[in-house]
């Protein structure tokens, strides 16, 4: 890659105007379907200007690497999503801001979710699959996108971020419309904004010492900004961090993973055959149904990327779900293959930024699948209803039957 350093003005010659297209990805239909859109733009080119959002898609996968691994060309410190509104709302949050501030809340937000620390909570959790698993696999149907997905990540807000039942009723309504109101300024954006305030104000003023759990993560953000390892207004934003990202994204990853089995009946008895592929059945699923399809990035400084020149102060869109199937990096990308071990794909993004919550999001799907594998041998699904959000993709409903071992 050949980079124009320096500042706004330098010369910006030496790359072409990226191609442009005028396919919206954010229609109902798009979002419902966006697999051959992204196929079109990959085609296109690997940056292409969206003319209808003017924002610029990063559509292959090496190139949403070296974008996600430059923050300093590529910032998150104003925002990554696609409003304005928003962007202003979350400024300064983990996730919406750049080194040296960055890296002082992610020291103290990710202790709970450093794999020594998550070994202390696979009891509890296999637990509390179990349970739900048993309840559930007892009946003639289940709803896999929500009583089964559900239970382990709103067990983890309440017990372990330790909001308890405060604010868990709305907390899933809030989060889902937290990643809507991140989308282009439509009609799905503009009726999520309100709810999305609502939870950064459920931060602000209830989430706080002597309402929360004293022995909860949340908590312990603020004995860290007691301890003088954080500036204190910086621990209701990331309370949000616990709460917002860690719902919806591995719900839906759940009900995708029931989905593309029910689907490929012979991946899933590769699975039973052998249980140690679970850890790269879970990153295929995630390949392949990426549950957040994209953030933005802001650039700080006229870019040549790929040969394309890119302005000071565009938009850059990381398109996780087409880069996960990109055709140059995944042979035969459209196919779920348990064997292939994407342990690499970006649904968890990369560099700076990638999803602190991703060794949870796994142990939690895990969990249930290590409870599924040894007495469900099918799972057939008989309705199904997808999300219709600007940035997650998965199901809303899905409701399957499943064929218990031994029972007929
Ligand atoms: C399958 C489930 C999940 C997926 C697909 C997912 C995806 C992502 C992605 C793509 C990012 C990158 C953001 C960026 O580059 O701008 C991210 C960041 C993040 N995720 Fe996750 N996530 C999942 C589960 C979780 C869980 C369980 C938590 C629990 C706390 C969590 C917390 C976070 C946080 C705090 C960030 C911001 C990290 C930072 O800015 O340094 N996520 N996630």
């Amino acid at each position: 890659m050949s980079e124009i350093t320096g500042r706004r003005g330098t010369n910006m010659s030496l790359g072409t105007a990226p191609p442009k297209s005028e396919v919206d990805l954010f229609t109902d239909e798009a979002l419902l379907e966006p697999y051959d859109l992204h196929r079109e733009l990959r085609e296109v080119g690997s940056v292409v200007h969206l003319r209808k959002h003017n924002v610029y898609a990063i559509t292959r996968y090496e190139t949403l690497r070296e974008v996600s691994l430059n923050w300093e060309v590529f910032s998150s410190a104003q925002g990554v999503g696609l409003n304005d509104g928003f962007n202003e709302m979350t400024a300064g949050t983990l996730i919406s801001s750049d080194p040296p501030d960055h890296r002082l809340m992610r020291k103290v937000l990710q202790r709970p979710l450093l794999p020594n620390r998550l070994q202390g909570i696979e009891p509890f959790l296999r637990q509390e699959g179990a349970r739900i698993v048993d309840q559930l696999i007892a009946r003639p149907t289940f709803d896999a996108a929500t009583d089964l997905a559900r239970h382990l990540p709103l067990t983890v807000v309440s017990k372990l971020v330790g909001l308890g039942n405060y604010g868990q009723d709305q907390m899933l309504d809030w989060a889902a419309a937290g990643f809507d109101a991140l989308g282009p300024m439509n009609q799905r954006t503009a009726a999520a904004l309100g709810k999305a305030q609502e939870m950064v104000e459920f931060a602000m003023t209830e989430a706080r010492p002597g309402v929360i759990d004293p022995d909860g993560w949340a908590a312990a953000l603020f004995d860290a900004a007691h301890n003088g390892e954080l500036p204190a207004d910086k621990c209701p934003f990331m309370i949000i961090d616990y709460a917002a990202p860690s719902l919806d994204t591995t719900i839906l990853g759940t009900g995708s993973a029931v989905w593309l089995f029910a689907q490929h009946p012979d991946q899933w008895d590769l699975l039973r055959e052998d249980p140690s592929l679970v850890r790269h059945a879970i990153n295929e699923v995630l390949r392949c149904e990426s549950p957040i399809q994209c953030f933005t990035r802001l650039l700080t400084r006229d870019h040549v990327l790929d040969g394309f020149s890119l302005p000071a102060g565009a938009r850059v869109m990381l398109l996780y779900g087409s880069a996960n199937r990109d055709e140059r990096k995944y042979p035969r990308p459209h196919v779920f293959d348990i064997t292939r071990k994407p342990s690499d794909h970006v649904a968890f993004g990369t560099g700076e930024h990638a999803c602190a919550g991703m060794n949870l999001a796994r142990l939690e799907i895990k969990t249930l699948l290590d409870l599924l594998i040894p007495r469900v041998s099918r799972f057939e699904v008989l309705s199904s209803e997808r999300l219709v959000n600007n940035l997650l993709r998965g199901f809303s409903k899905l409701e399957v039957r499943v064929e218990v071992e031994g029972v007929r």
